[in-house]
């Protein structure tokens, strides 16, 4: 059975996961807007992921026998002033998921909750690629700048996300 604080812990990830979906969903408009459809293919599979970490979380607490509650989600932004500002925001907000995935797994350890601490290793691994993957995008948006081309080519690079290259 999963302990009240570690249900309460992870009911608040679940919405903290679908926040991040809607994020990436709201950059992934804000990209179709500026004709980035590269840019937008990719924001759109990271918010599909974002669903599926909050599915984890929701079929954990249903599996050891919690109770699920659901929040309401808040409004992401919808204006960004470039596409380095969106690199930079989600790479900022992963830094934060990462932050809430390290507490819960201290929460796992302190209420010695096996289970949780299992599943939290995934997460704890995912995070690591999460990160990895928005700062590579800071960082190549950092080297091309103004050049437009340059965005052109990255857009068509990250359009490839999910397809026979190697997963981004
Ligand atoms: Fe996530
Ligand atoms: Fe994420």
């Amino acid at each position: 059975m999963i302990g009240q604080a570690m249900q309460a812990a992870m009911n608040e990830q679940i919405n903290k996961e679908f926040f991040s979906a809607y994020l990436y969903l709201s950059m992934a408009a804000y990209f179709e807007d500026k004709n980035l459809t590269g840019f937008a293919h990719w924001m759109r599979l990271q918010a599909d992921e974002e669903r599926e970490h909050a599915m984890k979380f929701y079929d954990f607490i249903l599996d050891a026998g919690g109770h699920v509650q659901l929040k309401a989600i808040g409004a992401p932004e919808t204006e960004w002033k470039s596409s380095l500002e969106v690199a930079e925001q989600v790479a900022a907000h992963e830094a934060k998921v990462t932050a809430s995935i390290n507490d819960l797994y201290e929460l796992a350890l302190k209420e010695k909750d096996y289970p949780a601490q299992v599943m939290l290793q995934w997460f704890i691994s995912e995070q690591v690629e999460e990160e990895k993957n928005a700062n590579e995008l800071v960082a190549k948006l950092r080297l091309i700048e103004e050049r437009g081309t340059a965005v052109l080519m990255l857009d068509h690079r990250l359009s490839k996300r999910g397809g026979e290259e190697e997963e981004e």
